[in-house]
């Protein structure tokens, strides 16, 4: 609580603290993305939360918005660090900076944490946020990878209970193909008078994100314009055909979506984001970047990955009331009059841990009233009450909380009774 007169300080705009009753959620949350990572043979990677600048201007591009606008660059001793906008490139810079091409390939990274862009926050969109990602880096550029991240983003939801996903999905060639569709995407929008001015920005600095204007103006030029899938080089189109496939064979909702670029420079070829159903951000993004790797200084190594979106996926959880969180298991309430009681609490709840039992317990010096109250409160099946006389016969009185009924057993005993119960 502030004191009289001085102001009180809040979290950063756009940031939140986890609170004690939502770390359930979270953990459960954290507990599917492990379990599939495992499951597929995902290794845990963990990079620092601050990188070099200029990991990220070469990897996601200068003119890219999370980089030219959205990074949280630190100042002092050490300038030219930032707090990282996303996780790829720092895993590509692991990679590389570790020799983990030495490792078998494909590799399967995994990580889990916070990112960081200065946008204005909104439904779905923070400054500080947590994603989950996945990587597979190999020699290979086998559409089979592809399949396989997109599975795992969706299996992680289906887990979670998230139904109604759809996986849009689009090609954007590589740097055969690129370069031809730019040309004719510059050409069908050097023609056009009526363009927002992001698009007319755009137009010379990153003409592929002209495809993800959102601004009604430009709906009607959009809905014309060339798509990246006509340029297709037949390499590209192959492997688009080939990932399509796999996910019919899997059986994924999946809609071909021809405006779908993303927002990151690095992607080539696959670009895929995951929705649901009346949720508008996308809980989950991703793609191929075959030249990451190679952009980075390491030797070219074809890459796929995707990123979810941990809060969005909270909210739309709780927003669902989607029953994920195990029921929390019942613990027994221990209550003691006295002194000599309280030290011998102390010791029994050693005893229970050793089984697995939890005890919740006031062994603060409350009274025993209070002590009633808060195993009231706590819903537990049983309370066991400690008071002098049972620290002299060494025993202790089970109550059960819904008939009323007590009874006193010998302490050495209690845990073994308990447990039957
Ligand atoms: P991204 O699309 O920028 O991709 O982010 C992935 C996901 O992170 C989004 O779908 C969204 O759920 C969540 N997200 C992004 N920005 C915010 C924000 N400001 N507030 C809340 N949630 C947000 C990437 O970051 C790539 N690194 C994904 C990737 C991995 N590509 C290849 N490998």
């Amino acid at each position: 609580m502030a004191k009289k007169g001085k102001s009180t300080l809040s979290a950063p705009k756009g940031m939140h603290d986890h609170l004690p009753f939502e770390q359930p959620l979270w953990a459960r949350v954290s507990r599917t993305i492990r379990e599939v990572a495992e499951f597929y043979n995902f290794l845990r990677i963990d990079t620092p939360i601050v990188e070099r600048r200029a990991l990220f201007e070469r990897s996601l591009g200068e003119t890219a918005e999370v980089v030219e606008k959205q990074m949280f660059a630190l100042r002092g001793a050490d300038d030219g660090l930032t707090l990282r906008p996303e996780g790829t490139a720092p895993v590509a810079r692991a990679y590389i900076e570790h020799g983990l091409s030495h490792l078998a390939q494909p590799l399967r990274l995994y990580y889990e944490g916070p990112m960081f862009r200065h946008e204005s926050p909104q439904a779905g969109r923070l400054r500080q946020f947590h994603q989950a990602g996945f990587e597979i880096l190999s020699s290979e550029n086998d559409p089979l990878y592809d399949a396989q991240i997109i599975v795992a983003a969706f299996r992680i939801l289906e887990d979670l209970k998230i139904k109604n996903t759809t996986i849009l999905i689009n090609s954007i060639g590589c740097r055969v193909c690129r370069p031809t569709f730019v040309r004719r995407l510059k050409d069908y929008y050097r023609g056009k008078k009526n363009i927002c001015g992001d698009c007319k920005r755009r137009l010379t600095q990153n003409p592929l994100r002209l495809l993800d204007c959102k601004n009604e103006e430009c709906a009607a030029i959009k809905k014309e314009a060339p798509t990246p899938l006509d340029s297709l080089c037949a390499h590209c189109k192959g492997h688009f055909k080939e990932v399509i496939e796999l996910l019919d064979d899997v059986g994924l909702p999946y809609a071909l979506d021809h405006h779908l670029v993303r927002g990151l420079d690095y992607y080539t070829k696959t670009v895929f984001e995951i929705t649901t159903e009346g949720y508008g951000p996308s809980l989950a993004g991703g793609g191929r970047y075959d030249y990451l790797v190679g952009i980075l200084g390491g030797k070219e190594t074809p890459a796929i990955g995707v990123a979810l979106g941990l809060e969005r996926i909270i909210e739309v959880i709780k927003t669902r009331a989607l029953a994920v969180v195990p029921k929390i298991k019942p613990k027994i309430f221990l209550i003691h009059i006295g002194e000599l009681a309280r030290h011998r609490c102390l010791v029994l709840i050693e005893e229970f841990r050793t089984t697995g039992i939890g005890v919740l317990e006031s062994l603060g010096k409350e009274s025993l009233q209070a002590q009633l109250k808060a195993a009231d409160k706590a819903a537990s099946p049983f309370t066991l009450i400690m008071g002098q006389k049972e620290v002299y016969e060494e025993s202790i009185i089970i109550r059960d909380m819904k008939t009323g009924a007590q009874e006193t057993v010998p302490l050495k005993k209690i845990v073994t009774v308990i447990k039957k119960k």
